[in-house]
């Protein structure tokens, strides 16, 4: 997230707006007569769910919080972003180049420090005389000795500042350690070694580096494993633990298993199970699945069957904007994550009798590589469940159990799968199939007035448009930047594709003048950090870029498409949002009228982009 970002993240869109005109609510949005162009009819929507605006009538003209306010003050990029920025009480740090590289200093020794802290930990249960019960708690639960090397266990001795006081003499400060998290400072000041007495689980990121600890209690007192805060180096919401070691196996078997326990995935490791990983007792987050799917679209979550509540499951499901209270694992708690991990059809391996992978993987690794190979979609699982749980003789068990499958039903895309679900669910109901289609078809269209109603679906749409954006944006100023040979079709380039006002700035001030070190004269210091990942941006190109200059060409063409495509079809669902709300009110007569003509228009662009893909497409392929 750069700065601009931050700063949006922090004001509310309406409220600015509303400070320069009066907006009035038009179903989720708001309206209001063009404030740069004059008109009878409000043509000007805000949108605060996408936090941005755009004028439908004569001007056509959009963006976001930023451009508004360029346009209305008519100020540069730089002084509204200062203005903002006092506003929303975001700090602006000037970046110099030199100062990002100092950034990029201080993390590369926290990371280190983290190293040393491992390889101390490491040592000492090895070695020390006092990590024997810890090496006695190792054997106990079937570590070898090459695990415990593998995944570099470790031993944190029975002190306050054993740990503090090794990594000192290597030079680290106290502000290092408890920014790593390695020690918890003291309200009476000073500080101790937060991981005392424990057995040491180093989690590492996918690059091997150590971003953090947990400490398992060697016996049954609480808490019984204790993890490192939140820090720069450690996000919970994306750590997968085991990941460095899991990797390749993944790739090689094209299959992740997901287990809760750092000792499920070592253990599933020790016995040849490579291809695990731990999500570390919390729910499953989206940003850990989707970095998954980046290894392997085939993932299998191992579930505790005792724990793991088709109550969750259904609450979830029925209540899919709210974050449901994690009391829990509940891999699919998290918002709109049972959704995905349906949509990815991720299989799951239940587990009974309390036990966990690490148990049974120990008694019998073949009962394991059994379960593993029994796997089933996660609908099929939490249909069975559900269906053990009820009576079959009572017409009622029988009705709530069709309307709580319905809507997960109602989800899936594939006409193939959902033929195939409905089957299912009628046949372990015992009912006529025709029932179960024909209640699954009320609700849909149920759901489709709904869902134009509100938008809702339109919207998500338009989510998925906005994720990849940023990135797009990108790619292409680093393109423009980096190949003074793409000038002239970079000339072209519209600056109202771009949607981050921060892009839009180095587009514009690149379009005056196509060199780095005028636009960067020219460009507000606090982008300047941001710029110049812009420029180093090429390290991620690949050579073929660089020897071949149709392939840059065919790069930039393909960015420019693709953000035309997205402008275009942003401006769609825009329109669609509005005239699913005007008809709600009834009040639907000249303003739709003249965003239906908007709309044949544009759709005939998406046309030509789709041509134009088409042919870029056949070049490539060489046809
Ligand atoms: N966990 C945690 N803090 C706790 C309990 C659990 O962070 N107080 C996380 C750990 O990552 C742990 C995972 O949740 O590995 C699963 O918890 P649990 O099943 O209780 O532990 P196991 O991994 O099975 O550990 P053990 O076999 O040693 O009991
Ligand atoms: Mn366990």
């Amino acid at each position: 997230m750069n700065i601009a970002d931050d700063i949006k993240q922090k004001l509310d869109i309406v409220d600015v707006i509303s400070q320069y005109i009066k907006l009035t609510k038009s179903g989720r949005n708001y309206k209001a007569a063009c404030p740069f162009h004059s008109e009878k009819t409000a043509s000007f929507f805000v949108f605060p769910e996408k936090q941005s605006w755009h004028c439908f009538g004569a001007c056509g003209t959009g963006g976001d919080i930023f451009t508004f306010i360029m346009k209305k003050e008519g100020l540069d990029f730089g002084q509204v972003l200062r203005l903002m920025a006092e506003k929303a009480h975001v700090n602006l740090v000037y970046k110099t180049e030199q100062s990002s590289q100092e950034d990029h200093q201080k993390q590369d020794r926290l990371f280190k420090l983290n190293e040393v802290a491992a390889e101390y930990f490491h040592f000492l249960l090895l070695h020390d005389a006092e990590a024997k019960a810890a090496r006695q708690y190792a054997d106990k639960r079937g570590l070898s000795s090459k695990t415990v090397d593998n995944f570099q266990l470790g031993f944190a001795l029975n002190k306050w500042e054993a740990l503090s006081e090794y990594v000192a003499k290597s030079g680290y400060q106290i502000d290092e350690m408890l920014a790593v998290g390695l020690v918890v400072a003291r309200e009476t000041g000073g500080s101790y070694d937060r991981f005392r007495n424990r057995l040491i689980f180093p989690i590492k990121d996918i690059k091997g580096r150590v971003v953090g600890f947990g400490g398992r209690a060697l016996d049954d007192s609480l808490p019984k494993y204790l993890n490192s805060p939140q820090t720069a180096l450690f996000d919970k919401g994306s750590i997968i633990y085991g990941i460095d070691r899991a990797q390749g196996a993944i790739r090689q078997k094209d299959c992740v298993v997901i287990t809760e326990g750092y000792m499920d995935t070592i253990t599933a490791h020790q016995y040849g199970f490579e291809n695990t990983v731990a999500s570390m007792g919390t729910a499953l987050t989206d940003k850990q699945i989707s970095a998954l799917r980046k290894l392997s679209r085939n993932i299998i979550v191992a579930l505790d069957a005792d724990e793991a509540g088709l109550e969750a499951t259904t609450r979830s499901i029925n209540t899919i904007d709210e974050q449901i209270p994690k009391d829990h694992w509940m891999p699919w708690s998290e918002s709109k994550t049972y959704d995905e991990l349906v949509k990815y059809e991720v299989q799951v391996v239940e587990i009974r009798d309390g036990k966990d992978p690490d148990e049974i993987i120990r008694n019998s690794p073949e009962k394991w590589a059994g379960l593993l190979r029994e796997s089933q979609p996660i609908i099929d699982f939490t249909l069975k469940k559900e269906i053990d749980n009820i009576n079959s003789d009572s017409s009622k068990d029988k009705s709530a159990v069709v309307s709580k499958f319905l809507p997960i039903l109602s989800r899936i895309d594939d006409s193939i799968r959902r033929a195939h679900y409905v089957q299912k669910l009628a046949r372990l109901l015992n009912l006529d199939e025709r029932f179960v289609n024909d209640a699954l078809f009320d609700l849909r269209s149920r759901e489709k007035k709904y869902t134009t109603a509100k938008g809702s679906k339109v919207l998500k749409n338009y989510a998925d448009l906005a994720a990849s954006s940023r990135h797009i944006e990108e790619y292409c100023l680093a393109l423009l930047l980096q190949y003074a040979d793409l000038k002239d079709a970079g000339m072209k380039l519209s600056t109202n594709y771009f949607e981050h006002s921060e892009n839009k700035d180095i587009l514009i001030k690149w379009q005056d003048c196509p060199d780095a070190n005028s636009i960067m004269a020219n460009l507000d210091p606090v982008i300047h950090e941001y710029f110049a990942y812009l420029m180093s941006f090429n390290k991620q190109f690949p050579p073929s870029l660089s020897q071949n200059k149709e392939e840059r060409e065919y790069a930039l063409s393909d960015c420019i498409n693709r953000l035309l495509e997205r402008y275009v079809r942003n401006l769609e669902i825009k329109k669609k949002l509005i005239l699913s709300e005007e008809k709600e009110k009834g009040d639907m007569e000249g303003q739709l009228a003249k965003l239906i003509e908007h709309g044949i228009n544009e759709s005939q662009q998406l046309h030509d982009i789709f041509k134009n893909r088409g042919s870029l497409f056949s070049r490539t392929k060489g046809v």
